[in-house]
């Protein structure tokens, strides 16, 4: 059953019902009202999502795999790793953009995470934050309005859940904050299981701070 975008609450709803809790310590960002109302988070089947664009997990081939890459190819059909074939690839920390297929959503945009290593993490982190980067940009180079991110790297691939979901609310908060990023109606948080969630319940009002938080320093 497509879900549509009036039924994933903002994180202003989500602040009035008391799900998102004032953070504890001086918020890293400023409040911004208007982000409130521009920004979600959802628990749920990314694949379900009734909006103009929701983005893959995928890898470097762009040809399918398990975690959310093979529950939207199982969704969106075969035609949809026909268009992908055409594409050669992916770069890690890049992003692609195809149709939607057979999916509510009108396009797909895949970005292939880095595969996390505690060796290397700055040049991790970086890959993972140009995902976001990059796809966020090419979502509005689209002329798309909403956009709904999984959390990327952080099944297959390894990525400490704390880490990515910084890395991600970072980025995301950074382009909102900029005149391209002002072309955005919705940016969507999809987490899957509890424990994500949680995770960013407890992050999001440090990047997406409610309006009456104390003053930031
Ligand atoms: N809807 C939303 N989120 C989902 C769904 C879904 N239907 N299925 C899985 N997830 C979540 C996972 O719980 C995890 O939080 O998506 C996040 C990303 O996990 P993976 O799908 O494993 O992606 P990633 O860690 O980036 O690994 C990518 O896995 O599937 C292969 O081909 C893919 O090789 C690539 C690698």
């Amino acid at each position: 059953m497509p879900l549509h975008l009036d039924k994933i609450p903002t994180l202003r709803e989500l602040y009035t019902r008391g799900v998102l809790k004032p953070a504890k310590v001086a918020p890293r960002h400023a409040p911004r009202a208007a982000l409130l109302d521009r920004v979600s988070l959802f628990q749920g089947d990314i694949t379900t999502l009734d909006i103009d664009c929701i983005v893959n997990a995928a890898n470097r081939s762009l040809l399918g795999g398990g975690g959310v890459d093979g529950a939207i190819h199982a969704a969106a059909g075969p035609s949809l790793l026909e268009e992908c074939r055409k594409l050669n690839g992916c770069e890690t920390g890049d992003a692609k953009i195809t149709g939607g297929h057979d999916l509510p959503a009108r396009h797909i945009i895949h970005t292939v995470g880095p595969i996390y290593s505690s060796y290397k993490k700055e040049e991790k982190a970086e890959q993972l934050a140009s995902c976001y980067k990059t796809s966020l940009q090419l979502v509005v180079a689209s002329s798309l309005k909403h956009v709904a991110f999984p959390s990327v790297s952080t099944g297959i691939y390894g990525y400490p859940i704390k880490d990515a979901t910084h890395i991600a609310l970072n980025v995301a908060r950074g382009y909102l904050d900029t005149p391209e990023g002002d072309k955005l109606d919705r940016t969507i948080f999809v987490v899957w299981s509890d424990a994500d969630k949680l995770v960013y319940e407890s992050l999001l009002p440090h990047y997406f701070p409610s309006e009456d938080e104390g003053d930031t320093v």
